[in-house]
């Protein structure tokens, strides 16, 4: 079975590519290189000992992507990952995100009809819920209205491939993923931010190696049980394990509709706090930090209950906290060290 797997480069695609090769898969990667460098491609090839197809494709090129899928006619499935993820830089440049997130997933679905190509996994994001109503939240939480553009081009995405999925041949699952953090164990991939990193743990491994003078904690008088923030933090080896189990399902045509939803998160909630203790305790280090002002959009706690993506998708999260914050940060030591 040959996958293709869009921004197979970047963070989450480039270990769902591990996770599909070491599960038999055939993979081809599209990847504009725009968040990622072709050296990704060496780090995947160490791991599995197999180096994937790779194709440099700016997905927001209509007539390059048909040529694209019109030479390569033996895709059983896609996984979409291409997009632009940067909250802040949705908000001040729209027009990017919604061209980039939205065109690109039009472009392909309308290839994916011509070809024939039914099978279709998308990077949906918690984000969809907002600030949810009840913890934890259930996949039939109502989407309240989106607080940024990017947060909206995964809202409208959803959209686009249920109207489509009810409308054509299309198979479709959206996985909805909390805070992917963490790298595979090899340290051969894992996260790189561009520049100042915005999500917690890049910043805070960072931190710890000195390249950041110390991590602000974006508010301490949060209605939750420390006062800090509450999220759910997902290795990135269980999330793209997700995305294995979800390819197969609809391969073996296990959905039960044509448009099926996952939460993928750990179920469990942690603070800003305790995610600093967690990652002092398992790498040794005192964390420099001090306390600010709460950033505008922040949402006060989120994190999934996954008793359908245990049940019904058939996967649950192996990994801890502690793990994935180790993982991170043998990642951080390793990159350094290069
Ligand atoms: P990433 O930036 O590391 O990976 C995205 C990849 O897509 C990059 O390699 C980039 O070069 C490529 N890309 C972007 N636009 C493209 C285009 N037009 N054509 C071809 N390639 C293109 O991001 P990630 O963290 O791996 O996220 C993957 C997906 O998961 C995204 O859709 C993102 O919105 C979603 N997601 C991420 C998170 C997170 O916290 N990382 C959380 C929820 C959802
Ligand atoms: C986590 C917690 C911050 C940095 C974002 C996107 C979301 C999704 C995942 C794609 C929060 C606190 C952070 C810092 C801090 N991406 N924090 N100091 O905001 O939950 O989600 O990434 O879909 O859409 O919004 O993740 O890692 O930025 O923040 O105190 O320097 O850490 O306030 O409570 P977030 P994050």
């Amino acid at each position: 079975m040959k996958i293709l797997v869009t921004g197979g480069l970047g963070y989450i695609g480039s270990h769902t590519v591990v996770a599909l090769q070491q599960s038999g898969f055939e993979v081809s990667i599209v990847d504009n290189l725009s968040n990622s460098t072709i050296d990704v491609l060496e780090g995947i090839a160490k791991i599995t000992g197999i180096t994937p197809q790779f194709k440099f494709l700016d997905l927001r090129d209509k007539s390059e992507v048909h040529h694209y899928f019109k030479s390569h006619k033996e895709i059983d499935g896609v996984i979409h990952f291409a997009a632009s993820k940067a909250v802040g830089e949705s908000v001040e440049n729209p027009l990017l995100y919604y061209e980039n997130n939205v065109n690109s997933l039009v472009n392909l679905l309308q290839e994916c009809k011509k070809q024939g190509i039914h099978n279709f996994i998308f990077s949906s994001s918690c984000t969809v819920y907002g600030e949810p109503d009840g913890l934890p939240i259930t996949e039939d939480a109502p989407i309240k209205k989106a607080t940024s553009p990017y947060g909206n081009t995964k809202q409208i995405s959803e959209e686009i491939l249920f109207d489509t999925s009810k409308v054509s041949h299309l198979k479709a699952i959206a996985l909805r993923y909390f805070n992917p953090i963490g790298a595979h164990a090899s340290v051969e991939i894992g996260e790189l931010p561009l520049g100042v990193p915005q999500n917690l743990v890049p910043f805070i491994t960072q931190t710890a190696y000195g390249i950041r003078e110390e991590l602000s904690v974006f508010g301490d008088n949060y209605p939750t049980q420390d006062g800090s923030c509450i999220r759910d933090y997902i290795h990135v080896v269980d999330l793209a394990d997700a995305h294995v189990v979800a390819i197969n399902r609809l391969l073996a045509k296990k959905n039960t509709t044509a448009f099926e939803v996952f939460n993928i998160g750990t179920g469990a909630g942690s603070s800003v706090f305790e995610v600093i203790q967690t990652f002092n305790q398992v790498t040794d280090q005192n964390l420099k930090y001090k306390v600010v002002d709460r950033r505008p959009g922040d949402v006060i706690a989120v994190y999934a209950d996954t008793t359908k993506a245990n049940t019904v998708l058939g996967w649950k999260a192996k990994f801890s906290l502690a793990d994935a914050l180790a993982s991170a940060w043998k990642w951080e030591l390793k990159i350094r060290k290069e």
